[in-house]
């Protein structure tokens, strides 16, 4: 493990372009349960997964029934209210030391921002924002009061752009990536020397399919930090895996870069 940690902090320190992929895994040390780890919310409840299949479809079909059910039985509760963990804190100080340029996100927790971390997309959305399937357009959720709009003005929220029913940022199974990030995200891909793979299953499309495009380039080194190995560790996409928890093993990583940036 430790000459894996001094490995990668010598790639990092040495590299041009860093980005990093996240999945649940490197926010379960805040307390928010992954996805399909041992205590997932799959897991433990694989008809919460059916049901978020329907999801978008119930948009498509009714915005009204949409915001009813989201308002009556909100998904993750509580969630916003989480707060970073030494993991999220360890990619802001590499964006700070210049060497991380982007943070591809599958979290819809906000965390990234939160802790501070200023390049992050959000290839799942965000828990934090609405979306305008119309026009793209994003708005902070606390600019809304959804409840007085639901239930006093019997409205669903509009986009202030185009007047399109809004719905939540996150991207449900079965709604397409918005384009933008899917474009920028693609792009961070191509230009990475570095490509850092934090607390992701990796079995996830098309987000599971950064890394293939990273390592079709030559000389671009991918690393995994995993509780478990993944497909992208079977099938050698990544390097090699870091086994181990992110909040731990991230800050030893960066603590070592720190180090050889003084030499
Ligand atoms: N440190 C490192 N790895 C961890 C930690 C941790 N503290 N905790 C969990 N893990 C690992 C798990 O072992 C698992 O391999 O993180 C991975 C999380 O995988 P998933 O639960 O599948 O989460 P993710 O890869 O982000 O899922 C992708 O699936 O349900 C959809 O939209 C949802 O964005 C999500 C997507």
């Amino acid at each position: 493990m430790e000459n894996l940690i001094e490995r990668t902090a010598q790639h990092l320190a040495k590299c041009q372009y860093a980005v990093a992929l996240t999945g649940a895994g490197i926010s379960t040390e805040s307390g928010i349960p992954d996805y399909r780890g041992p205590k997932g919310v799959w897991v433990k409840n694989p008809e919460e997964e059916r049901k978020a299949y329907q999801i978008y479809d119930l948009f498509q079909k009714s915005p009204e029934a949409y915001w009813q059910e989201s308002l009556e039985n909100p998904r993750f509760k509580g969630m916003l209210k989480m707060k970073p963990n030494p993991g999220h804190y360890a990619l802001v100080e590499l964006e700070e030391m210049g060497i991380l340029k982007a943070i591809v996100t599958q979290n819809i927790d906000n965390l990234h921002a939160k802790a501070g971390s200023r390049r992050v997309l959000d290839y799942h959305g965000n828990l934090a924002k609405l979306r305008c399937e119309s026009c793209h357009s994003r708005y902070p959720v606390e600019e809304f009061d959804l409840k007085k709009i639901f239930y006093q003005e019997r409205k669903v929220p509009l986009c202030r752009n185009c007047g399109y029913p809004l719905k939540s940022d996150v991207v449900y199974f079965g709604e397409p990536i918005p384009q933008d990030i899917a474009t920028l995200s693609w792009e961070e891909a191509q230009k990475c020397d570095v490509m850092l793979i934090c607390g992701t299953s990796a079995t996830v499309y098309p987000f599971a399919s950064l890394p293939f495009s990273a390592k079709n380039r030559p000389g671009v080194i991918i690393v995994e930090v995993n509780a478990e190995p993944t497909p992208l560790t079977q099938d050698k996409i990544s390097d090699y895996l870091i086994q181990g928890k992110t909040g731990e093993i991230l800050p030893q990583i960066v603590k070592r870069v720190k180090e050889l940036k003084k030499e």
